[in-house]
């Protein structure tokens, strides 16, 4: 992507007519199994009927048989812009809009870095159009490739493949729901302290009985101190039941205590049990649930780095419009 149209939309983005997307051109380019609207997908199952059947529900609201959103919502809310998809032998810019929260989000393809000025013109002119209110950059690197420093706005996706379920050795890990009364309404308060990992949220729909799958915990003195679930297979685009992604967490005054590992043993021997063949699960560059997973052969896919962009205000881009 040239840098001589940074004020404007590059040359190639004006004038490549808005295609769906061409099997041999966005195959090449996608370095990562990281698709538009159901993010990470095993790369067994990155075929061109995935990328018809996307095409087929865009903006129906209907969720595809395998999108694992829905656990979450009745309707599937993001949609990909095809009028605006950017794609060329070397490069395929996919931008799509959750309409709730008027989030942009434009996934860059190629075997190279962004060039984020021209791209960044590019999301101004796509987020005056459809009134978005906050736009996010995402791009990928192959597996090879690891970040030199870590940062948040990168994560490592990894691939974990189940085999016979193996003897799982004694610990404190059980169903959530077999616990004793006073380690059950402990759960709350362990919901409450990891909210930021996705606990508090997961308490709320287990309270309103949109979710009934087991959480596996790790109990001290009758108190929950770690937690991974809800445990949930579902067959992938390919047909091929996978584990879909827990939340996982131990409160920290527990860590480094055995507790994440006994969980993550727990939960590999449930999905064995259950039929799962595997599991797809992003991490943080640095952080202690790289080192685990690493330490536990979880193969690397990918890198997927995110950067947050501020759409122009409405004064700028009734300039920048003009451009377009
Ligand atoms: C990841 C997490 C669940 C680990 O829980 P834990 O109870 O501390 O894990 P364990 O004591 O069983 O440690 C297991 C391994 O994790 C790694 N690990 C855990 N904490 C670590 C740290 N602070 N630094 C480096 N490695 C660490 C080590 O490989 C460790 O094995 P070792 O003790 O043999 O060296 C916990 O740190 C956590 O809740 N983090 C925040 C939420 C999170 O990141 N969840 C994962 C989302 S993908």
């Amino acid at each position: 992507m040239s840098r001589a149209g940074a004020r404007s939309l590059p040359q190639w983005a004006t004038t490549i007519p808005s295609v769906w997307l061409r099997w041999d051109w966005f195959s090449s380019v996608a370095v990562v199994p990281y698709v538009p609207t159901l993010g990470p997908v095993h790369p067994h199952a990155l075929t061109p009927r995935l990328l018809a059947d996307i095409h087929a529900f865009n903006g129906t609201g209907a969720f595809l048989p395998h999108d694992k959103d829905q656990r979450w919502a009745r309707v599937k809310d993001e949609i990909i812009l095809i009028g605006d998809i950017v794609h060329t032998p070397h490069e395929t810019v996919i931008p799509t809009l959750t309409c709730r929260t008027g989030t942009l989000k434009v996934h860059y393809y190629s075997h190279g870095t962004p060039d984020f000025p021209a791209l960044a013109e590019m999301i101004d002119t796509w987020s005056a159009r459809q009134g978005a209110v906050a736009a996010r950059l995402l791009w990928f690197h192959p597996p090879g490739q690891r970040p030199a420093a870590a940062g948040p706005s990168c994560v490592r996706l990894l691939l974990k493949t189940f085999h016979a379920p193996q003897h799982l050795p004694p610990s404190t890990v059980g169903d959530l729901r077999r616990q004793p009364d006073l380690a059950q309404d402990s759960f709350a308060a362990f919901a409450h302290a990891l909210a930021a990992d996705g606990f508090a949220f997961l308490h709320q729909q287990m309270h309103t009985g949109s979710i009934d799958a087991p959480v596996l915990v790790a109990v001290e003195d009758n108190r929950v101190v770690g937690a991974i679930g809800p445990m949930q297979t579902m067959p992938d685009p390919a047909g091929t039941p996978r584990l879909l992604p827990p939340y996982f967490g131990v409160l920290p005054e527990a860590r480094r205590r055995g507790h994440g590992r006994a969980l993550w043993h727990a939960a590999i021997h449930w999905a064995a049990a259950h039929g799962a063949a595997y599991l797809l699960v992003q991490t943080e560059i640095g952080g202690p649930s790289e080192t685990l997973y690493l330490s536990e052969g979880l193969t690397t896919l990918g890198y997927v780095y995110t950067r947050p962009v501020q759409p122009a205000p409405p004064a700028r881009r009734s300039s920048s419009d003009g451009h377009a």
